[in-house]
């Protein structure tokens, strides 16, 4: 899924991304970074605890087993940058093994204000870390850690909770190559990824029987609806997760389930759909050993540890900047 960020003629960069995404002739599409406003982010909390998403748990078993021994790989000192600053639950394990070592930096970059102030109150209370965030996009944010580093501090990246696999096809080693090149060789990066698994594991973790993750993806059009005025009726989408095996993705969709057609005033714009026609709202993406090995060699790193969280299938990568 790939959009164009261009705004010219549209009241924001919302509108026209999700015009451009709902105009596009084989498969209407609309990012998945929308799918994090204020209540898709409290829908998202809630996915992260339902007894079908183990995603979210096994990293944090994991961190909270082998956050010392992370730590004792890195070279020191160190200074931490966090893409996405989450709840700040699992990141509190990783600082906190750090601080038994030295003070450090550590740098959560988001582009919500929000987010950042809630990660820094979750973690201002542990002791010799101090921090600053960066209300930025994830790159041009690590940019301003990398640059405020002091000379011999080693930068950490964290890249948790498989966000990652959310990008699609070829756009997560790009962006992977792009992360590298603003590091230094000697640099780190603990990359968070899902690993593939069974279908019958895969798909009640994105249609859950309580209906949290429909909500989550209904939500984008309720978005829709509020900040451009559109008048999506919500219960003629039905949320669909379908499991592409080609790209060993669990997608996310909105079937319309009758033919309508959709106005969105503020975009001076309306979209006709037919009867089952879908909306592809997010990919999901699932790794495997091999392709993670590749991932690292083409974006310019090298593997040296992973530990493994082998009841739902999640790995944390330690990766080495070449
Ligand atoms: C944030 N991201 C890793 C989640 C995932 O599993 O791909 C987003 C999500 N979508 C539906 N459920 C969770």
């Amino acid at each position: 899924m790939q959009m164009q960020s261009l705004s010219v003629g549209f009241s924001s960069p919302f509108s026209a991304e999700v015009c451009a995404g709902l105009s596009h002739p084989e498969q209407k599409q609309l990012p998945s970074k929308y799918l994090y406003d204020a209540v898709g982010s409290a829908l998202f909390e809630v996915i992260c605890a339902l007894p079908e998403y183990g995603l979210t748990r096994a990293e944090e078993r994991l961190l909270r087993q082998h956050a010392r021994d992370v730590v004792d790989q890195l070279p020191r000192p160190v200074v931490v940058a966090e893409l996405g600053s989450g709840t700040g639950r699992k990141t509190r394990l990783l600082l906190e093994a750090l601080a038994r070592w030295q003070s450090t930096w550590y740098h959560p970059i988001e582009i919500s204000p929000t987010a950042l102030a809630l990660c820094r109150r979750e973690l201002r209370d542990i002791n010799s870390i101090s921090i600053v965030g960066f209300e930025r996009e994830y790159l041009d944010g690590l940019r301003e850690a990398a640059a405020r580093r002091a000379k011999g501090e080693h930068l950490l990246v964290l890249f948790l909770g498989s966000t990652i696999g959310n990008f699609d096809g070829s756009m997560a080693a790009d962006f992977l190559r792009d992360l590298r090149s603003i590091l230094l060789p000697g640099d780190s990066l603990l990359l968070g990824t899902d690993m593939l698994k069974p279908e019958a594991v895969l798909i009640p973790a994105y249609d859950d029987s309580l209906g949290v993750t429909a909500a989550f993806n209904r939500n984008l059009l309720a978005r829709i609806n509020r900040e451009l005025k559109a008048d999506f009726d919500l219960q003629e989408f039905e949320h669909r997760a379908v499991f592409n095996p080609e790209s060993k993705s669990v997608e996310m969709h909105l079937k319309s389930r009758i033919r309508q057609t959709v106005t969105i005033p503020d975009a001076a714009t309306s979209f006709c759909f037919e009867a089952e026609e879908t909306i592809w709202t997010e990919s999901s993406h699932k790794y495997s050993q091999e392709e993670l090995r590749s991932l690292a060699e083409h974006a310019g790193f090298s593997p040296k540890a992973q530990w493994i969280e082998a009841y739902w299938g999640f790995a944390e990568n330690l990766w080495i900047a070449e």
